[in-house]
């Protein structure tokens, strides 16, 4: 079998939810992906920020070994050393007291506001459920996720949408605080928004967000599904801004490429949740939790949070020179989480060029390129993608 009878079976029996790129990866290794014709990538989306120490680590790859053959699967009824390993070194190195662990980001999402609705049901009053999320936001694909997400162009075809959401503009805090109601529990924001087009939350913003809902005791819930674990160039991004959110959801880079989410909390928010309340059958799985702490280590051992503030600073400097000749409009991000917005509509085929030459990048829409590399990137790398980059932007 080769290229095109794989792409002949995918149309055939594969839902088409996706409009794919032209390549079938067979191998990766480190920044580097193989298609099926032994043509190498360098990977500057990480599956869209997943493989972030790298494709199949070998620490990764040994922790899973290890566990596959001495536990794959026990219930939630009973414990297991790698999710309470796992939960003790979120919690080490995160602002909570109490984490629990999904399948995926919006399965987290899920859970946060579950656990945002339980606790201010409980504590604050029957009525209080209303959650406000940012337009251009991003919070997965399971319906109530879609409602949360502020984008009506997505919820449209899967109408009526679950209620219980508002959505108002990224970085307007009169129009936020004029938004809220007595109903209104919690305030749910992406640091960073990614898949809206790398749009970060002001400094002051962030800031005056975390005071207000203070003031008006509302829950910030920060959705670091694709910011977190190192991104950013912090371990979490709200370091950036000196804030704590009072829930937090994970996914994404958490697993070291193996399907692992978490929801994190502060004690006094956590204790809202009592047995019965809220489960996954696989969620917190001996196999994704030790794929999980082994990959923290890696982060640590290696030093990736550091390289991705370092390297995303070097990648930050080539672009603004980059710009300075050719038609980018404006650069955003923190880190190794990126956005190029370019003057026309040509982020497609730009894509399309550096896929060509060897390169994987990510397009938004029609004008804006998101790079969000594996956090363990070299200068090598970085000089390598930003000259195929340079090329493509020049023919
Ligand atoms: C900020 C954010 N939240 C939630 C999700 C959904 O995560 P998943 O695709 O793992 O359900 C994503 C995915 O891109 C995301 O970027």
């Amino acid at each position: 079998m080769d290229f095109e009878d794989y792409v002949k079976k995918d149309s055939q029996f594969y839902m088409h939810t996706y409009a794919r790129l032209p390549v079938l990866f067979v191998k990766g290794k480190g920044c580097t992906l193989w298609d099926i014709d032994g043509k190498s990538y360098l990977d500057f989306v990480s599956g869209l920020g997943v493989a972030s120490i790298g494709h199949c680590h070998p620490v990764i790859v040994e922790a899973v070994k290890k566990q596959v053959e001495e536990l794959m699967h026990v219930s939630n009824l009973f414990y297991t050393i790698p999710q309470v390993e796992l939960a003790e070194k979120l919690i080490d190195v995160s602002f909570g007291d109490k984490c629990f662990f999904a399948n995926s980001g919006a399965e987290a999402n899920e859970g946060v506001v579950k656990l945002a609705r339980k606790y201010s049901k409980t504590f604050l009053g029957e009525d209080k459920y209303e959650i406000i999320t940012a337009l251009r936001s991003f919070h997965g694909r399971t319906m109530k996720m879609l409602a949360a997400t502020g984008q009506p162009e997505k919820q449209k075809p899967f109408e009526p949408m679950p209620i219980g959401f508002k959505h108002v503009p990224l970085n307007d805090l009169d129009v936020l605080k004029e938004a809220i109601t007595d109903k209104t529990c919690a305030i749910m924001l992406e640091p960073i928004q990614g898949e809206g087009g790398v749009y970060p939350c002001g400094l002051e913003y962030l800031q005056g967000v975390r005071n207000f809902c203070n003031e008006e005791g509302l829950l910030l819930i920060l959705d670091e599904v694709q910011t977190g674990i190192g991104r950013t160039g912090k371990m979490f991004a709200y370091e950036h801004y000196g804030i704590e959110p009072d829930i937090m959801s994970l996914a994404k880079g958490l697993g070291g490429g193996v399907p692992i989410g978490a929801i994190i909390a502060r004690d006094e928010v956590a204790k809202a949740f009592e047995p019965g309340d809220h489960g996954s059958t696989f969620g917190g799985g001996p196999v994704a939790c030790a794929a999980a702490f082994a990959a923290l280590k890696v982060i640590e051992d290696e030093e990736l949070v550091k390289n991705s503030y370092q390297m995303g600073n070097l990648i930050e400097e080539k672009l603004q020179e980059l710009s300075k000749s050719f038609p980018i409009k404006d650069l955003r991000g923190k880190g190794l989480m990126i956005g190029i917005e370019l003057e026309g509509e040509m982020a497609k085929e730009i894509v399309s060029k550096c896929l060509n030459e060897g390169l994987i990048i990510n397009n938004i829409g029609k004008k804006i390129i998101r790079f969000l590399p594996p956090l363990c990137i070299t200068e090598e790398d970085v000089n390598k993608a930003i000259n195929i980059f340079k090329g493509a932007l020049l023919n």
